[in-house]
């Protein structure tokens, strides 16, 4: 089994790759990434030498060169976490998300019709949702909730996932969706809340607060996303989508706060700033289906979860601190400077 892993750099990716030649040390894993602000050969160091692992850096949307990588490597399977995914990125410039998200999952899509696949999956994101009220906790994203996209970047996935029904639908590409919920971890890059917070906090720096801090996040553990789509390429139906999600809803205020009582820093570092354009209230995975389906349930207990994670930044700071010593002070004072 060969599996072509695009995005495998980043985040989830990385993880998923760590985790795959762990479960299954007989498959030949190929990552191929772009290496963005948000790709890190530094994370794959451990498995970059390693037999069965190959690492190719391309553009997912470079329809040249993915279909010669798909011509020399033979994918069995493909599953697409190559994005642009940060919101607040897509809101101050959209174009990318639309050229890598959307543009890039369709060459991703022709290569599997062209060279033929035993699966396509497409990494995508609850966000395609919408968001909920807070004062309906009653409710929440199944697999039949309509797409009603907030944020370029979430508009961009919904786009991918009708791109990806339709190439099922057409032409018979054998596709799995899953939908997850927001994760955290090891190597998540320190624009996104978690780490942003711990790094911050560490530095004593304030901590930005969007609006009151009351949005409310479904909060999973990376390697339970993981696994989800270890099982939905295994026992997953083509034409099938997934939800993901923790059963662990969480406000933004409070998240922050239990980061400031691990670190032992004082609350007075969280700072109140202007809201996100758009901000989406709260999002809230109902994983009966896959629960059902699959037999998934998320293993790892946000209060395990956290500690783990928090560990992790403090152990690996070196990871994190060249990144944030970088291009990134640019990123950091457009974001925030005058919020
Ligand atoms: P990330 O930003 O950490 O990593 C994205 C990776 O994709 C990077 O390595 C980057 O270099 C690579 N990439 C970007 N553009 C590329 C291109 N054109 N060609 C090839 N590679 C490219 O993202 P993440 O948080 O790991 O998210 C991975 C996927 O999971 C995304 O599709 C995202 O929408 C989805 N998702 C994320 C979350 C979350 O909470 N982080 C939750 C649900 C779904
Ligand atoms: O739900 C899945 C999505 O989760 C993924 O599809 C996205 O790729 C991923 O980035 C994440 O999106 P969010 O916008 O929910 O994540 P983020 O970490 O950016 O923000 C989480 C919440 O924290 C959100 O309500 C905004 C708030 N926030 C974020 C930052 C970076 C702050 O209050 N301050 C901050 O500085």
């Amino acid at each position: 089994m060969k599996i072509l892993i695009t995005g495998g750099a980043g985040f989830i990716g990385s993880n998923f790759i760590f985790y795959m030649r762990e479960t299954h040390p007989d498959y030949e894993l190929v990552c191929l990434d772009k290496l963005t602000y948000a790709g890190n050969l530094e994370t794959l160091a451990a498995v970059m030498d390693k037999p069965k692992f190959t690492f190719i850096r391309a553009d997912i949307a470079g329809r040249d060169a993915i279909y010669g990588i798909f011509e020399t490597e033979k994918p069995d399977v493909v599953v697409n976490f190559a994005a642009e995914s940060h919101v607040d990125r897509s809101i101050e410039n959209p174009s990318i998300f639309l050229q890598t998200n959307v543009l890039g999952t369709q060459v991703l899509l022709d290569a599997c019709r062209r060279y033929g696949v035993r699966r396509y999956h497409q990494v995508s994101t609850d966000e395609v949702y919408g968001d909920l009220p807070l004062d309906r906790p009653d409710l929440f994203f199944t697999e039949q909730t309509p797409l009603h996209t907030s944020s370029p970047y979430s508009a961009s996935k919904a786009s991918a996932d009708l791109l990806c029904n339709a190439y099922q639908r057409t032409y018979g590409v054998p596709i799995t969706i899953s939908r997850c919920s927001n994760n955290y971890g090891p190597y998540q890059f320190p624009e996104k809340l978690i780490p942003l917070m711990i790094a911050n906090a560490l530095a004593d720096k304030p901590l930005p607060v969007y609006g009151e801090g009351l949005n409310v996040r479904d909060w999973l553990y990376v390697e339970d996303h993981c696994a989800a789509i270890d099982l939905i390429l295994e026992k997953g139906k083509a034409g099938q989508v997934y939800n993901i999600g923790g059963r662990n809803e969480m406000k933004n205020i409070d998240i922050v706060k239990l980061i400031c009582k691990a670190l032992d820093k004082p609350e007075s570092l969280i700072t109140y700033v202007t809201d996100r354009k758009g901000h989406d209230m709260r999002y809230a995975i109902d994983p009966a289906f896959i629960h059902r389906e699959l037999g998934w349930l998320p293993e790892t207990k946000f209060a395990d979860g956290i500690q783990k994670t928090i560990r992790w930044y403090l152990d690996n700071k070196s990871w994190w601190e060249k990144i944030v010593s970088g291009e990134y002070q640019n990123y950091y004072e457009r974001m925030y400077g005058n919020r």
